[in-house]
């Protein structure tokens, strides 16, 4: 059987070493997908560049549309990113009845719908499993290997940028800025780490897992994105003598009222495996009925470990391309009749416990006026430290681990002790789960 015809828009870092990867392996993949896997056009605005890579092996043009006009190309990889021109070729490909593959999660996170529905209609597929974590497999294991299972929460490290700096920030006790200047340095931050470091890389990310976990359409829109850069060392280092490490998860759960679709700093138990998951790497807990907890852990970024994403999604499709597309696995998971109107839960409705960090007069009755307050609201108390005032220091940190309670009573309840005179700053809150 010939060879199985796939065009590249962009050859930055995964483009190449999705190149890399197809060449090194393509006696094994060829042995598991059925037929070769050949890269025969590459577009990039940087022809030079991309020849550099390719050599000779295979056509290099400037203009994306010559890929996705040539009727020879079977499977389109776009690797450009973005919402922009990405959108248009996507769409224009699967309108050629091109299948596609991409690491896109923005693009998807957004526009998937939209992606989906068209991918459908002319029965192409379009694969995704670099789009979250990188390498780690997390999109086979949630919609094929986990598919016996009713998907209760799915919870992840799913952006190395900020859990680099979190390690940091912990083993240095030093500030946000400082360290993310370091990981500027170093290569771990893009020079604009806006994405990284406000959590909207990581709530696209579990956008797609909210989806494909509880068959609800992509809804980035509704998910509340909170990223690490209001995070202070202080609460790292009072989060560690708790027994606590704070990351940045992407939270996805069923309730029973709708799904809660979050990002923000969270306290984990350090005794938890994701807890201890340092630097620039990810891991995902998926906690489901029939299997229980399972864990995923690997490289989130990167040439190679994306690219083997990418590949494995070229031999999924050259596996089942001439497969009946109603018999394929359905894009998010369930079948498009299938899918649930599950509404996405506003943040009042969430449900977890906090940490929060007062900074109070150290004087009689303020630790009562404020436990009064929590349990005038219903919340009731997990843990109390307060550190001993400085010599001469009239003022203290009064830390609180709370239950689980809803974030509405929550904020109802930080409203009035702010307003309390004993308490000298804004409250820090913080999010805990225990992912037991
Ligand atoms: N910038 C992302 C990260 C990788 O830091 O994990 C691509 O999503």
């Amino acid at each position: 059987m010939n060879a199985i015809k796939v065009g590249l828009l962009g050859i930055g870092t995964v483009g190449g070493g999705t190149f890399h990867v197809l060449r090194r392996n393509q006696e094994e993949i060829k042995g598991r997908a059925g037929r070769g896997i050949e890269i025969t056009m590459v577009a990039d605005l940087d022809v030079a560049r991309a020849k550099a890579i390719v050599g000779d092996a295979c056509e290099v043009v400037a203009d994306a549309r010559a890929i996705i006009d040539n009727p020879e190309i079977d499977i389109v990889v776009e690797l450009i990113g973005g919402y922009g021109i990405a959108k248009e070729l996507v769409l224009e490909a699967i309108r050629r009845g091109k299948h596609v593959v991409t690491a896109n999660k923005a693009l998807l996170a957004v526009h998937g719908t939209e992606i989906f529905a068209a991918a459908h209609t002319k029965g192409v597929m379009v694969g995704f499993e670099a789009a979250v974590a990188g390498g780690i497999p997390i999109i086979k294991a949630l919609r094929e290997g986990l598919t016996a299972n009713r998907i209760e929460w799915v919870a992840g490290i799913i952006n190395g940028t900020t859990n680099f700096i979190l390690s940091e920030m912990r083993a240095k006790g030093a500030p946000f800025a400082e360290v993310l200047k370091e990981a500027q340095r170093l290569g771990y931050a893009e020079a604009d780490p806006t994405f990284d470091i406000e959590g909207i890389d990581a709530a696209h990310k579990a956008t797609l897992m909210s989806a494909i976990a509880f068959g609800i359409p992509v809804q980035f829109d509704k998910a509340h994105v909170e990223g690490i850069t209001q995070l202070q060392a202080t609460d790292i280092k009072y989060a560690e003598q708790l027994g606590y490490r704070i990351k940045l998860l992407g939270v996805a759960r069923r309730r029973e009222q709708g799904i809660e679709l979050r990002v923000h700093p969270t306290l984990i138990p350090a005794n938890r495996l994701i807890a201890n998951v340092e630097g620039a790497m990810n891991a995902v807990v998926v906690q489901a009925d029939a299997v229980g907890t399972t864990l995923y852990y690997g490289k989130g970024a990167g040439a190679e470990p994306t690219a083997s994403a990418v590949v494995a999604d070229l031999v999924d499709i050259t596996r089942l391309a001439t497969a009946d597309p109603e018999h394929r696995v359905p894009h998010l998971a369930f079948r498009p009749d299938a899918m649930s109107s599950a509404p996405i839960l506003s943040m009042d409705q969430v449900r977890t416990s906090f940490y929060l960090r007062l900074r109070v007069a150290d004087e009689a009755g303020v630790l009562s006026r404020i436990t009064t307050t929590l349990a005038e609201h219903d919340i009731s108390i997990d843990a109390v430290l307060q550190r001993e005032s400085a010599e001469g220091e009239r003022q203290t940190d009064l830390i609180i681990l709370t239950h689980d309670t809803v974030e509405g009573r929550m904020n109802k309840a930080l409203a009035q002790m702010q307003t309390l005179s004993s308490v000298l700053a804004p409250i820090v809150k913080i999010r805990k789960e225990e992912l037991a």
